[in-house]
């Protein structure tokens, strides 16, 4: 396959070494990343590498609406971790950030606006670095970073000017496709004729501009599907409160309240659909790829798209795909788990699915139960939501980590805020560099060559 290779990254860690740190607040739980670079080489690509990763237990902090001190406390054992591997005299100085993704997009529609950001900036105020700020990131925004962590981990940047034509430019800079609990990212360069202006993100970085195309959909998510799901399969057999659910393995139960869909404006709990009172209904297992994959596909709205060529989900703009994609996040997780060797072409994967679905799921109580659906899920999205088909299926690497680091928005969000992105070409480009060595190796090669091959000829004569 493509994937590219991890080219694990040189640590530094001497007295130049500087440190950053960012939360990633999902919507299911939040990690933290340490990432640590040379400051001699700031300006240069692919030099940061990744020192800590940290997951906080618990939820994400989103689910700390109704007691948001708690959001705060529930940082501090990765906090105190980070701590550990900063030197204390770097300490002050470290940038540090917590972005929060659609978990907490979604709670701007609550009233009133929880307090949760409030106090997850009041407990990182109280450790002893640089706070710089605790925000929500747009879908854009999110799908831009992850887009430019991808390339500057794969280097991708300062290959760009080595042959710069439309062509070999579209294979040097991939793409990137998000999948997270509440929301997924679809980011790619198109060819520029055929970017509407709205939707055009532009980025100029190492002295190239990009025309990027950057698209999120919010309760497109994994579990935001599974619960929409679950909502439309109890509307279709209501007022049955035994319900057959053919993403579940035969012989698993779920049960939930009716006032769970209420929560998440996902689940419009005012939809006149849905039956009324607090019932618990119980979700059955049936276990069958293909009625899971059609049941899935109702959730999409097709009719929105009419005839519409370059259409996405729900009538969206899509331009054609191009190049080469990273599938990261939960993509790469659900992918990972059918166990097989890269590169597999779609039929091997379908056959994959269809058998996980039918798998006993007390073979992995903890996680069977789930991927049936999310692998369905997945397949879903890609093919007909993004509309990758039989051949562009092969230019997505499934992937999580590249260069030492892991994939995600935020090693982008923070080389972006630092400033260590710079719009200008760095004075010495990396294979400008190369060649000039190359140069004057030869030239000093070919000089005691000839050199001895003069002392030879005097020695003959
Ligand atoms: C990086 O670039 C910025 C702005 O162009 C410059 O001020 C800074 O000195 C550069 N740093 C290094 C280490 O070259
Ligand atoms: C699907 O899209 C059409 C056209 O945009 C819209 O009228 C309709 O309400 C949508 N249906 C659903 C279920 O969202
Ligand atoms: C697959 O999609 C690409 C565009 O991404 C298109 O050029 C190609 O013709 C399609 N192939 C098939 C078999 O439909
Ligand atoms: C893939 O391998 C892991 C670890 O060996 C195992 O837990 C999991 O059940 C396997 N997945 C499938 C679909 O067999
Ligand atoms: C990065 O930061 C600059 C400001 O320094 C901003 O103009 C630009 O839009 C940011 N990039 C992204 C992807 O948001």
């Amino acid at each position: 396959g493509f994937c590219a290779s991890d080219m694990g990254l040189g640590e530094s860690s001497g007295p130049t070494a500087l440190y950053g740190m960012v939360f990633d607040a999902g919507s299911s739980h939040t990690s933290l990343f340490v990432y640590q670079w040379d400051s001699d080489k700031e300006n240069d690509t692919g030099v940061v590498s990744q020192t800590l990763s940290c997951d906080v237990q618990g939820q994400g902090i989103s689910s700390y609406a109704n007691n948001p001190p708690e959001a705060g406390n529930s940082l501090r054992v990765c906090l105190d971790k980070a701590l550990q591997v900063i030197p204390v005299e770097k300490q002050r100085d470290v940038p540090a950030y917590l972005g929060a993704t659609a978990g907490m997009r979604l709670l701007r529609y609550s009233q009133p606006p929880p307090q949760v950001l409030a106090e997850v900036a009041k407990t990182m105020q109280e450790y002893p670095v640089a706070f710089k700020g605790a925000q929500i990131l747009t879908g854009e925004e999110e799908g831009a970073y992850g887009w430019i962590t991808i390339n500057y981990l794969l280097d991708s940047f300062t290959k760009v000017g080595e042959g710069w034509n439309t062509h070999s430019f579209a294979t040097n800079i991939f793409g990137a496709l998000d999948l997270g609990g509440a929301s997924t990212q679809i980011t790619f360069m198109p060819e520029s004729s055929v970017l509407r202006q709205n939707e055009a993100s532009e980025l100029t970085l190492y002295g190239y501009s990009y025309k990027i195309y950057a698209h999120s959909y919010l309760c497109y998510g994994q579990d935001e599907m599974l619960k929409r799901l679950a909502k439309e399969l109890i509307v279709e057999s209501s007022p049955s409160t035994r319900v057959h659910h053919p993403c579940y393995p035969k012989g698993y139960k779920e049960t939930m309240s009716l006032s769970s869909f209420r929560a998440s404006p996902c689940t419009d709990g005012s939809d006149p659909r849905l039956p009324l009172g607090d019932s618990t209904i119980t979700l059955e297992g049936s276990g069958t790829a293909s009625a899971c994959l059609a049941a899935l596909r109702r959730l999409f709205n097709s009719s929105a798209c009419g005839q519409g060529q370059d259409c996405a989900l729900d009538g969206g703009y899509q331009p054609p795909l191009r190049g080469q994609f990273i599938a990261f996040s939960a993509f790469y997780y659900n992918f990972k788990f059918l166990n097989l060797t890269e590169g597999q072409p779609l039929a091997v994967v379908r056959e994959a699915i269809e058998g996980l679905c039918t798998r006993s799921w007390k073979d992995n109580p903890k996680r069977l139960p789930k991927y049936c659906a999310n692998a369905n899920y997945i397949l879903t999205l890609l093919l007909d939501a993004y509309k990758f088909n039989e051949t562009s299926w092969n230019n997505i690497c499934f992937q999580m980590k590249a260069g030492g680091a892991d994939v995600g928005w935020t090693l982008g969000y923070m080389l972006n805020l630092t400033n260590m992105v710079p719009a200008e070409a760095p004075a010495r480009v990396k294979g400008l560099r190369s060649s000039l060595w190359a140069a004057a190796i030869t030239f000093i090669i070919l000089n005691l060559v000839l050199g001895l091959a003069a002392l030879l000829l005097q020695l003959w004569v």
